[in-house]
């Protein structure tokens, strides 16, 4: 950039036969365009689609009798169907897979299909089911509130996969709340609260005899022009805010509305995974929660999960764009 003069300026333009001239001055540089080029360029998006420009928002009721969902055979089959789901995952935030194989391991050849597999300290995948030993909510018959998984990892895994293998159990239902949908009610109900959760700095962290992780992130991650572009929730891994008393208060008033809005029932997308499901949802976008759960006499419930990112998925859909 330090290499043009600083009074660049374009001095003429001639069209000629599918090609556009321009003559730039101070030097008398001269650029050929290909006119098509150009018109290509103009249509290009301008945002990466990441943010929630790039999104549809939804509540609970507006996805009754449309539910992502998709046949692994067909998805495996048909490149129409495997860019159709991954869409669906770009601009819903997740999308299910019916009638995978049960078997274990299989959560990795899915994300194999879209991406790749991001190992972490649980592994290149987990096994989520009850443990006589936790070190983890998520491997006991406990609830588990909404919330995103790993905000305490920078990069944070920016997808996830959950595969049922069996869930044969009193309770044990999934839900997905669209993280985007209540950051905008909030903005919507008080502006101020919004605020407060976009600028102040959260300290995420989480260890075990093994690992010790942290990340200081916003609960509201925005990007440059102020769209909301990620969303961490996760009280069993936020540290407690270092603040003066005041910005204090409004950091846990402006929490708690939030975490009310996410609460709230017509925002709670509810449905149960069957042995050979697979959900596949934005980490930084959707949050995540599952109902209490009681062994079954009949056997338990056992999910496998991976983590794996957003932009592999992206590069898969462009690909598979081009070839459609
Ligand atoms: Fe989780």
């Amino acid at each position: 950039m330090r290499d043009l003069p600083q009074d660049l300026s374009v001095e003429r333009v001639e069209e000629a036969e599918g090609t556009v001239s321009v003559r730039f001055a101070p030097d008398g540089h001269v650029a050929t365009f290909r006119r098509d080029w150009l018109v290509e360029q103009a249509g290009r998006p301008e945002h990466d689609g990441r943010s929630e420009r790039g999104k549809r928002r939804w509540q609970a009721a507006d996805l009754a009798g449309c539910m992502p969902v998709e046949d692994w055979a067909q998805y495996v089959q048909e490149p129409a169907v495997r860019l159709r789901t991954l869409e669906l995952v770009e601009l819903l935030g997740f999308a299910i897979l019916r009638r995978t194989p049960a078997v274990e391991g299989t959560v990795l050849d899915i994300a194999g299909t879209l991406g790749y597999v991001r190992e972490t300290n649980y592994g290149r995948l987990f096994d989520v089911r009850a443990e006589v030993n936790p070190n983890n909510l998520a491997y006991t018959g406990l609830a588990i509130a909404p919330h995103t998984d790993n905000p305490y990892r920078d990069p944070v895994p920016t997808l996830q996969l959950l595969h049922c293998l069996s869930n044969a159990v009193d309770g044990g239902d999934s839900g997905l709340v669209d993280g985007f949908a209540a950051a905008a009610l909030l903005r919507e109900e008080d502006v101020e609260a919004f605020g407060v959760l976009a600028r102040t700095p959260v300290l995420f962290a989480w260890s075990d005899a093994y690992a010790a992780l942290r990340a200081e992130r916003t609960i509201i991650g925005l990007d440059a022009l102020g769209r909301i572009r990620e969303v961490r929730l996760n009280h069993r891994s936020m540290e407690t805010v270092r603040l003066s008393p005041r910005d204090a208060a409004d950091f846990y008033t402006a929490y708690r509305r939030f975490s009310e809005i996410v609460s709230r029932a017509e925002l709670q997308l509810t449905f149960r995974l069957d042995p050979g499901d697979c959900v596949i949802f934005d980490n930084v976008r959707l949050l995540h929660s599952r109902t209490a759960f009681s062994e079954g006499a009949s056997g338990g419930r056992h999910l496998q999960g991976c983590y794996a990112d957003m932009d592999g998925l992206e590069s898969t859909v462009a690909v598979l764009r081009r070839m459609a």
